[in-house]
Order: structure tokens, then C-alpha cells, then sequence
């Protein structure tokens, strides 16, 4: 497999800045971009701090699941202090960033499968995770984590390989890595600063939203729910009408798509 050789001064270098001043640590073989960006934003680390992992032994998913990140993926993690008003955007912000550089650099068509996986003919090729904390000083912190398929050999990996994707299994190449950080990054970046600044990133979301409309079963928690997923409130909760038209609104859950199921 043809490895781009990442490193954080090749990844730093093509960086764009505007606003966040991207300061990449890049870690070879790590166990979590996320416990490492945890710590780093404990000790204060400037805004837009990235940790970028070339393998992760212990990739960690939503709902306490494992991701797989071995080599030839993308997983990163990103420091930024939003402030609470705009921290409940930050998953809508990635996936969508995901969404416009998967179609900069390649001419396929993602969507997003609600609340923040990035699909590609409906198998899963990234996964986003935000945690949020409080440093000693009260100032609080989010980290956006993003894993990203591009070279995967998902032959290597039966458990995943029915489910998930990658850009190399779906352009039928392999794809730069380096070239895909950059245009996620700027995206980010661009959202982050329209966010910010009073812009809304919620409609694009819902548009690129692959659930809606759809008949779906949403594990939330210990209860299981069914029915038409019919919409999207502005905080990217999902809006679900149940089979005796009672409507419920779900916070947070895992979606399966009904036309999915076997
Ligand atoms: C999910 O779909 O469940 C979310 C997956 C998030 C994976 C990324 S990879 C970079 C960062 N480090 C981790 O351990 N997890 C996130």
C-alpha cells in the first residue's frame, strides 16, 4: 500500500489559517487522539491544536464502541473552546466538513445518516465523536474527534467490512491522505468561523441528511424506537413519529435505516 508518509510539519505546512492557528502533534502509533487531546487541553493548549494519529490501537466510537484506525486512515482530534453557546453545533460542524472534502476531493457522493455518520452507498466511512470538558479554571473545552476512512483494506477486517467503507474501496485507488486533511481542515476552519460568527450550519446538515423521510428503528439509551424519521430540530435532535402518530423528539441514539436491515 502506497503510504503518504504524514508528519506534522508536512501537515502544517499546506495549512491555510485565517483564524484558528492549527498547531498539529502528530503521534505514529498512539492509543486515542482523544485521551491524548484530552490531556493537552487540561494544560491549556491553544485553540485549534490537533493531535493526528498514523495508527490508533484503542480508537474509541460513540456508545463506548472501538474504532478501528490502522494505518492508511485519517484520525485526528481538535481542541476548541466554542463557548457553550456553540458547542452543541460542533458534531453538526464536522460531519459537514466531511461532507464538503470527501466532495472536493473525490466525485463521490456522501450523506449523513443522523446523528453524524458519513456514509458512502449507504456503508459507514466516518465517525465523528465530541467530547467536552472543564479545565482547572473553568474554561470549557470541546474536542471534535474525527476518524475517517481513505486507505482501508477492509478485506483485513471481516467484523467491519459489510458495514463500513473507504474512499480507496469506492474510487478504487488509492487517495492522499495529505490532500483529504487539507481540504477537512480548511472546511472546518470556514464552518468554524461562519458558526461563530451568528452563521447557521444547520440547514446544510439537514439537507445532507441521508435519514429523513425514512423508517428507522433509534436505540436511545435502553428503549428502542420506531417510525418515520420525519425531521430535525435546530439543535440536530431527531424528530420521530411513531407508528400511533405520537411524535418524539430523540436527543441521542444510533439509527438503524429500515431499508438496511436484512
Ligand atoms: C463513531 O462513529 O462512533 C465515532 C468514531 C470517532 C473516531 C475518532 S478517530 C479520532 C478520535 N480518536 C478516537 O479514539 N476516536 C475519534
Amino acid at each position: 500500500m502506497n503510504e503518504d508518509i504524514l508528519s506534522a510539519e508536512v501537515i502544517a505546512e499546506g495549512l491555510e489559517t485565517r483564524f484558528v492557528e492549527w498547531r498539529v502533534l502528530y503521534y505514529p502509533r498512539v492509543g486515542s487522539t482523544m485521551d491524548i487531546a484530552r490531556e493537552e487541553a487540561q494544560r491549556g493548549a491553544p485553540e485549534g491544536t490537533l493531535i493526528i494519529a498514523g495508527e490508533q490501537t484503542a480508537g474509541r466510537g460513540r456508545l463506548r464502541r472501538t474504532w478501528l484506525t490502522p494505518t492508511g486512515n485519517i484520525a485526528l482530534s481538535m481542541i476548541l473552546y466554542p463557548g457553550p453557546i456553540y458547542m452543541p453545533y460542533l458534531t453538526m460542524l464536522a460531519s459537514l466538513a466531511v461532507i464538503r472534502c470527501v466532495r472536493q476531493v473525490t466525485n463521490l457522493s456522501p450523506c449523513i445518516k443522523w446523528p453524524n455518520d458519513v456514509l458512502i452507498n449507504g456503508r459507514k466511512m466516518c465517525g465523528i465523536l465530541v467530547e467536552s470538558g472543564v479545565q482547572g479554571n473553568a474554561v470549557g473545552y470541546s474536542i471534535v474527534g474525527i476518524g475517517l476512512n481513505v486507505n482501508f483494506r477492509l478485506e483485513d477486517f471481516p467484523e467491519v467490512q459489510t458495514t463500513a467503507t473507504a474512499l480507496s474501496q469506492e474510487m478504487g485507488k488509492e487517495v492522499s491522505r495529505l490532500a483529504v486533511l487539507r481540504s477537512l481542515l480548511a472546511e472546518i476552519e470556514r464552518l468554524y468561523l461562519a458558526l461563530t460568527g451568528g452563521e447557521s450550519v444547520y440547514e446544510e446538515w439537514r439537507e445532507a441528511l441521508v435519514t429523513l423521510g425514512q423508517r428507522v428503528r433509534v436505540i436511545a439509551g435502553r428503549t428502542v424506537y420506531e417510525g418515520i424519521a420525519e425531521s430535525v430540530t435546530r439543535d440536530g435532535s431527531l424528530i420521530l413519529r411513531q407508528a400511533d402518530g405520537n411524535r418524539i423528539t430523540v436527543v441521542a441514539g444510533d439509527v438503524t435505516l429500515k431499508s438496511e436491515e436484512q
